[in-house]
């Protein structure tokens, strides 16, 4: 029996006009499953095809070879834009852009008008000289310029690799190298709560390690930047003559749409690569069921294009279903910690989606910031990438939502393309802390560390055994790592790397991962990676980095750091290394704490036991388990001293 208590029950409101009720759910999860071809080929019937698809689903996960609607052309843009206004909806309002200052100028595009910029941009695009299936590399500030540069890119042909604006010059050049981008889109600064982000600057340090044929630039703060004669070019200046026509390439749906890096457990950041006819049934048939939108909706996500989810979830999934969707520059807590709240009621905001550390972080800061503004426009409430604690849940529920609306809680990531597990509004009652149930065409299965499948009520590892249109189909440039990475696990099922509840009433709760990735501030990080680059620091001999609780990221950065021989710990050492891991990766993995320790606890063959780092940095000194196979078991009494003392 399940625990009765634990239920939220989802309002009567949630009915009235819905997609989805609960017994249209069971019905096309049911048919999802039975006959998955037919469920597809009919969602892909939303979509326009230059081309019909044919065949559906072909795919194997051993050997790993995955194709969906293999033989029908289509172009992503097209159906984001122009058949909106084919269809005579050119007037509808497709983007909100909200700017950092609440004093600045609020733009709205309707879809003509965005139709007007992506072709401006994709002109542009061409006289730089991009072509088809060439990596055109984005590194932009969040305003619908960086939009129009994703989906311009989609109308040629070409292959969006967006960063996020918080990475660093190293991390660009890791970037442009490994997918061998001739071209990148920029601005001259990024704004972020009155502070400038120096985009441009960024570009050019980039570019003494990387080279690239043209460099595209916005001017948005108007901030002074250098221009390399021949490489970089104003926006302004180059797109001012470009013929006001661009047709829609058609693409096949198996071309690759984007590549978005993202963090695993081991190496550099791998290349993430989307294709386009399956993502782009993925993403319309996700936005339309799961945030039950209707016509007229003002839809926010607050999530940057940096990331998939700005990227299905402000870009591609909206736009196709031709609603309108807000765009924020700025953050939650500037000029004061109201700011979500006062843009929710000043554009009347329906559907709200963000992450849990925001709602931590404004939850500590009180409930008046809420109260002073009027949310009764909000119909929906979202939450995505990390695991929501119920007490956020239940002051987003009760302070934001009054009680009146569901949430949903979407758990999915960059490489599944759109959301996998999560309740729908209208269809399911919610468990504070619970993803909820898996979404069409989805097929969760847990298994136990040697790949034995669990049943009914069990904890394990999350792994999926169906393929669904949205998934990931290669790592760019490595099928090899992308088969190792995913399918090697537990060979023939994708391994999400997550590990994951299932309870008695078929709700799935995600525990966070069990590899050595973690999760700060809903931002994914690879423990390698910060290891690599406090490494490269020439008085660092060696580093082993985990993650610890933290209240408002989730999670934190813990780094074990030993030092070369002769040189001294210092309080001055260890601002140099923080600021060292921002230089090489970014902000995003400043280290929460270092901590310099004469040695690391490893085995008599030197493998470092992060089992016990970790441990050790959850201050959990009493269940470190076995530590008779340490090569030097006194080392563990000496680093649990040290997380004392901190
Ligand atoms: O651990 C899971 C966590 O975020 C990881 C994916 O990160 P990323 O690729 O950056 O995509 C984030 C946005 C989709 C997952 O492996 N995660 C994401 N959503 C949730 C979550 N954990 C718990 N609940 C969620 N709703």
């Amino acid at each position: 029996m399940s625990d009765q208590s634990e239920w939220v029950q989802r309002p009567a409101s949630a009915l009235k006009g819905t997609n989805c009720t609960a017994e249209q759910y069971e019905k096309m999860y049911a048919s999802s499953l039975q006959d998955s071809d037919a469920f597809w080929a009919k969602q892909a019937e939303r979509i326009d095809w230059f081309q019909k698809p044919s065949k559906i689903a072909n795919w194997s996960f051993d050997p790993v070879d995955i194709k969906w609607f293999e033989d029908g052309t289509l172009n992503i843009c097209h159906n984001a834009v122009d058949r909106h206004v084919e269809a005579g909806n050119g007037d509808r309002t497709a983007i909100i852009f909200e700017p950092d200052s609440p004093d600045g100028e609020v733009r709205t595009f309707s879809y003509a008008d965005v139709q007007r910029e992506v072709i401006r941009m994709a002109n542009t695009l061409k006289k730089l000289g991009v072509a088809k299936g060439d990596r055109v590399t984005i590194y932009m500030p969040m305003v619908p310029e960086g939009a129009f540069a994703m989906l311009a890119c989609a109308r040629i042909g070409a292959i969006h690799s967006v960063i996020f604006g918080g990475f660093s010059p190293d991390a660009i050049a890791g970037r442009v190298d490994d997918c061998e981008s001739d071209w990148i889109v920029t601005a001259d600064e990024g704004l972020r709560g009155s502070k400038t982000i120096p985009l441009k600057a960024n570009v050019d340090s980039a570019l003494e390690k990387v080279s690239a044929k043209g460099v595209l630039v916005l001017r948005h703060t108007g901030g002074d930047v250098s221009m390399t004669d021949g490489r970089d070019h104003w926006y302004h200046e180059l797109s001012a003559e470009v013929s006001d026509e661009c047709l829609c390439e058609p693409m096949n749906a198996e071309d690759p749409l984007f590549i978005l890096y993202t963090s695993g457990s081991t190496g550099k950041p791998k290349g993430v690569l989307h294709t386009t006819g399956g993502y782009a049934v993925w993403t319309e048939t996700t936005f339309r069921y799961i945030f039950d939108y209707r016509d007229g909706e003002v839809f926010w996500c607050t999530a940057d294009i940096g990331w998939v989810t700005g990227h299905s979830y402000i870009v591609y999934g909206p736009l196709q279903n031709g609603a309108t969707a807000l765009m924020f520059e700025g953050v939650p807590n500037y000029p004061d910690h109201d700011r979500f709240w006062q843009v929710c009621a000043k554009h009347k905001v329906n559907i709200f989606y963000t992450a849990p550390t925001a709602i931590r972080a404004l939850m500590r800061e009180g409930d008046h910031h809420v109260e002073k503004h009027d949310l009764s426009s909000l119909r929906l409430l979202g939450s995505v990438g990390e695991p929501i604690n119920p007490e956020a849940w239940r002051w987003y529920h009760e302070t934001v939502g009054k009680e009146r609306i569901p949430i949903i809680d979407t758990w999915w990531q960059t490489e599944t393309g759109g959301c996998m597990i999560t309740t729908l509004p209208a269809a399911h009652d919610m468990k504070p802390g619970s993803a909820g149930k898996p979404f069409f065409g989805v097929q969760p299965q847990l298994v136990d560390n040697e790949g034995a499948e669990l049943e009914g009520a069990a904890s394990g590892n999350l792994c999926i055994t169906h393929s669904w249109p949205g998934q990931a189909r290669t790592v760019y440039g490595d099928h090899e790592r992308f088969i190792q990475t995913y399918f090697s696990t537990y060979p023939g099922k994708y391994f999400t790397g997550d590990g994951c509840r299932r309870d008695e009433d078929g709700y799935y709760w995600i525990t966070g991962r069990v590899d050595d990735v973690i999760n700060v501030s809903g931002h994914r990080m690879g423990t390698a990676e910060v290891e690599s680059a406090l490494v490269l620091h020439p008085k660092v001999s060696e580093a082993a980095v985990v993650g610890f609780p933290h209240d408002i990221k989730g999670q934190g950065i813990y780094c074990y750091v030993t030092l070369m021989d002769g040189v001294e710990e210092s309080d001055e050492l260890s601002a140099e290394l923080r600021q060292w891991v921002r230089k090489e990766i970014g902000p995003i993995a400043t280290p929460d704490h270092l901590h310099f320790t004469p040695a690391l606890p490893k085995t008599r063959s030197g493998k470092i036991m992060r089992r016990i780092l970790r441990k050790i940095g959850e201050n959990e000194f009493g269940s470190l388990g076995d530590t008779s196979t340490l090569a030097d078991p006194g080392v563990v009494d000496a680093l649990i001293e040290g997380r004392k003392n901190r």
